[in-house]
């Protein structure tokens, strides 16, 4: 199963856009996903549609003991593409008093893991459960990045992402001790908000690259991009925000290649189908 927790120690670090854009481009390749905001404050359903701030989803489900594949399967939104359905944030996440109450259950973990695993054996059967996390490695980030298979960490191509990248370490180092060989893997880290020929961003480019292994590093990386903020207005993945989408638009189909890759997902021995362009 892959339940992939995007996580970061910063908020503003581009989770939610790479979970949308990245769910979407996986879909369009064919991929099956099933995307779950976990961020309380609902910022993937914002993203996406006009009506899933108002609907029920992740935070009611956890409030049971009893996780249900079918009441999972009664809440996920379909999308535009049948391969991509869209778990919202829900009504518990606009209350704060029943969010401290879940806060403080011991069994969240396994609750979330159980909602994660209901997803997967939805109908749609999806390759991959991608999971949009509220900021930071401690509490419910925490607790989330502990439910899941492999996680995905986006980091602020900037002097504050570096500063604080021992704080994402620690607590990788922290799921390690607890879980051992049950922790989740590290599927890769994703640069965001590069802006290219800009000497601080190529100068902490450079030291991130120093700091972690070369194979942590996705090639893909996002560029800082105000097409971002008009997607995010219009409420549309980047890759339709216009009729011929942008150079930006196509890094998440990079994007999702390599995780396919990653996750393993392309059918082994089937490397060599393809049609030919002639006769
Ligand atoms: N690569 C980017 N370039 C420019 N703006 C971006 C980029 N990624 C995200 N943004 C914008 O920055 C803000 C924060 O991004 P978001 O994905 O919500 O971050 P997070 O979920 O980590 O808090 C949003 O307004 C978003 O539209
Ligand atoms: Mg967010």
């Amino acid at each position: 199963m892959n339940h992939l927790i995007v996580a970061s120690q910063n908020g503003g670090t581009g989770r939610t856009t790479l979970s949308v854009n990245l769910s979407y481009a996986l879909a369009s390749r064919g991929r099956r996903v099933v995307l779950i905001d976990a961020d309380p404050l609902g910022g993937a359903g914002f993203s996406l549609s006009t009506k899933a701030s108002t609907a029920q989803g992740f935070y009611d489900l956890a409030l049971d003991r009893d996780i249900d594949r079918v009441r999972v399967e009664s809440l996920l939104l379909g999308t535009r593409l049948p391969e991509f359905k869209f778990l919202p944030a829900g009504h518990a996440a606009q209350q704060p008093a029943i969010m401290d109450r879940l806060d403080q259950e011991p069994d969240l973990q396994d609750r979330f893991r159980a909602i994660f695993t209901a997803a997967s054996d939805t109908s749609l059967g999806p390759d991959v459960v991608i999971v949009d996390t509220p900021a930071g490695v401690r509490g419910l980030p925490y607790r989330l990045m502990r439910s899941g298979s492999h996680l995905l960490l986006p980091q602020l191509a900037h002097p504050l992402g570096l500063r604080t990248l021992p704080v994402m370490l620690r607590a990788l180092a922290q799921l390690r001790t607890g879980q051992g060989k049950e922790a989740p893997m590290i599927a890769g880290v994703v640069l965001t908000m590069v802006e290219p020929g800009v000497p601080v961003s190529l100068e902490v480019q450079r030291e991130f690259r120093e700091l972690l292994p070369g194979h942590m590093f996705f090639d893909a990386q996002i560029p800082r991009d105000r097409e971002f903020l008009q997607a995010s207005q219009a409420g549309v993945p980047i890759a339709l925000l216009q009729r011929h989408p942008s150079a930006t638009a196509f890094i998440f189909d990079q994007l999702a290649a390599e995780l396919e890759s990653r996750l393993a997902l392309n059918n082994p021995g089937h490397e060599n189908e393809f049609t030919r362009l002639m006769d």
